[in-house]
């Protein structure tokens, strides 16, 4: 009686210990990393819980990596409460009936007003990295931009996304020669469009990682040539092989070398957006790259009205930052951004689910954004910009968000 008492405590024990390993134990190290590697559709019900649920299954370094910001993450955490800053005027008799979210941008049709941004090194939150995203949103119909810093090829990627759109984001090498040879196999391959991403001449202070000594336990072989085995190496360390320095002349340069539309990646102030269009930006892209960057900066929505308002239509504003729900992108819209992009919210859906979790999450965004739509009166995407917002605590007022600065 007493042995079986032993035995049967032991085996708790030891049930227990596995457990406690297996729970907490995320391996981050360089040999041993593991991405998760399931292919399921999942349940979004809200993105906070999704990034909860990612928490849990990406391994430590690269969740933190991805989910982190620069330094006090203040900016990080600013470009989603600054939505808060605005509410959505509703109609409710305008006699909207099933909200219609198709819209075009640079002439792609796509199915809802919200395409995926750029990100290094999806192989960090699943195996299938960055075509099972490609394939993801090629069943969501809607526009996969892809890093540089891509952790499989772009031949791969461009494969897998099946003739579905696909954007090149590019981080400017030194070497003249690379660049040219990168954007000449970016159009070859049938990526319809070249991000010029501006906002990193340096890598942000990024504290989890210093305090993680987060290395890309992948390689990035489509910098490889460039920046030798990145396997091993931090972000700053790749950040600073490439270009350090941007002006007109890095655009001029980019729209030289193709004839793809070339798009500027990281303007936050209504000068820089002058600049670039002057010198033959095609689009703006509003960003302060999810916080990751200078922190201390303003959340993005904050600054998207009056971005907009200087670009004055002259060509299309796409936004990121911060986008997390219907409302989000619907806000967005009605301050100018013509479509809005998703980063981090991309990326733990493709660690829960690959590529039938990225279709879960635009499954999701549609839902919700439809939603906001009827309530809010709003037929179609052109009629989100038509919206009117007003500024919080400012309600006898009736003031368009890009009349003031928040
Ligand atoms: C990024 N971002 C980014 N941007 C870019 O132009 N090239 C890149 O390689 C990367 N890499 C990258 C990696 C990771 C893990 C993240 C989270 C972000 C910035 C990205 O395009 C986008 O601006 C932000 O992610 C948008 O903010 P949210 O949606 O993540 O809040
Ligand atoms: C980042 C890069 C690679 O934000 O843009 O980590």
């Amino acid at each position: 009686m007493k042995n079986s008492v032993i035995i049967i405590s032991a085996i708790l024990v030891a049930l227990l210990v596995v457990w406690l390993v297996m729970r907490f134990n995320r391996p981050g190290g360089l040999d041993k990393y593991q991405a998760p590697y399931n292919v399921q559709s999942i349940t979004i019900i809200d993105i906070d819980d999704l990034q909860k649920q990612a928490r849990a299954v990406i391994p430590q370094g690269g969740y933190d990596y991805i989910a982190g910001g620069a330094e006090t993450e203040r900016t990080m955490h600013r470009n989603i409460t600054s939505f808060d800053m605005v509410d959505i005027y509703p109609r409710v008799l305008r006699g909207v009936d099933e909200p219609d979210l198709r819209t075009v941008i640079l002439g792609e049709q796509i199915s809802l007003p919200v395409i995926i941004a750029p990100a290094a090194a999806h192989g960090l939150a699943h195996t299938s990295a960055e075509a099972g995203t490609a394939r993801g949103a090629a069943a969501s119909g809607t526009i996969m931009s892809v890093s540089n810093y891509a952790s499989v090829s772009l031949a791969e990627i461009a494969a897998a996304g099946n003739g579905a759109p696909q954007w090149f984001q590019l981080y400017l090498s030194k070497d003249d020669k690379f660049n040219r040879h990168i954007v000449a196999l970016a159009e070859s391959l049938g990526y319809r469009a070249i991000i010029l991403t501006v906002d990193a001449p340096v890598g942000g202070n990024r504290i989890r990682d210093l305090r993680n000594d987060f290395k890309f336990p992948l390689a990035l072989p489509n910098v490889a040539p460039k920046s030798g085995n990145t396997k091993g190496q931090g972000i700053s360390a790749i950040f600073a092989a490439a270009q350090n320095r941007f002006a007109a002349e890095a655009v001029r340069y980019v729209k030289s070398m193709t004839n793809l539309p070339v798009i500027v990646k990281g303007i936050q102030h209504p000068d820089d957006a002058d600049v670039a269009i002057e010198a033959g930006a095609d689009a703006i892209w509003v960003s302060n790259h999810g916080g990751r960057q200078l922190d201390g900066a303003p959340g993005a929505f904050e600054v998207l009205g009056d971005v907009a308002k200087r670009v004055n239509k002259r060509v299309p504003v796409i936004f990121d930052s911060g986008i997390r729900r219907g409302t989000h992108i619907f806000k967005a819209i009605a301050s100018g951004a013509d479509v809005v992009a998703v980063g981090r919210p991309v990326i733990y859906a493709l660690a829960l689910g690959g590529w039938k979790g990225v279709e879960s999450l635009f499954d999701y965004l549609k839902e919700d954004l439809r939603r906001v739509m009827w309530l809010a009166g709003a037929q179609t995407v052109n009629d989100i910009k038509r919206t009117e917002l007003r500024i919080r605590d400012n309600c006898d007022k009736n003031l368009h968000l890009s009349e003031k600065s928040l």
